[in-house]
């Protein structure tokens, strides 16, 4: 990987701001991007930690880190933080990640380039794509693209999670050529929230 935006290992902690505080600021600037206005909880996190796959030569890359509060379910599912990508389109949100997650790659860009930033060596080795784009928010062809883009790095037979506030599907499967189903809900969130499972139909 030669991409100028990935970075791991090298960062501080410390900064100052809160993680909750950097969020509501960034949920200002860019509302639909964002799509909440507070970070997920340890509830949610840990939802999505226990449905996590990643085999012993496989990566795993969450799509729209935030403030890194599911980020932490990567690194809690056992994953070495080398196998780990985080990709954040928001440059603030980005350096941040990088400082409080100094041990994993944090992709400062749009995930829909996933496949040309992981290169050839890691395309088709992504066990899980956790998805925390507010997905709902977007045109089809957009989330068209970030779905494509997903399954382009997984291997064939793979699904990916999205978490979501709705109470039922956040995407239309019959459009997308999907099946999912829910695999957990949890009402410690802000609002209460559910983790899908998405595979191709
Ligand atoms: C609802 S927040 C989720 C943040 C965090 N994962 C959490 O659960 O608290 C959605 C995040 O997706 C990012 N995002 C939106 N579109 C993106 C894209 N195309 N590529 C990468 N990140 C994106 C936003 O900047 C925002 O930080």
């Amino acid at each position: 990987m030669t991409s100028s935006q990935v970075t791991a290992g090298k960062a501080k902690r410390g900064r100052a701001s809160s993680p909750a505080w950097l969020f509501f600021q960034r949920w200002l600037a860019n509302p639909l991007a964002m799509g909440s206005i507070t970070p997920s909880s340890a509830a949610l996190r840990r939802i999505v930690r226990d449905n996590i796959i990643c085999g012993p030569d496989q990566i795993v890359a969450e799509f729209g880190g935030g403030t890194g509060a599911i980020t932490k379910a990567m690194l809690e599912a056992g994953i070495p933080g080398d196998r780990v990508y985080s990709f954040e389109i928001d440059k603030e949100l980005a350096g941040y990640l990088r400082e409080f997650y100094p041990d994993i790659h944090v992709v400062h860009d749009d995930c829909r380039k996933v496949a040309q930033i992981l290169g050839p060596e890691r395309v088709g080795k992504v066990g899980t794509v956790i998805i925390g784009i507010p997905m709902i928010t977007l045109p089809m062809d957009l989330q068209r693209e970030i779905v494509a883009a997903t399954f382009s790095v997984m291997p064939e037979g793979s699904r990916f999670l999205l978490y979501t506030y709705m109470i039922h599907s956040p995407l239309n499967q019959k459009e997308l050529g999907l099946k999912g189903k829910r695999v957990g809900f949890t009402p410690m969130n802000i609002p209460p929230a559910s983790v899908w499972a998405y595979w191709k139909a």
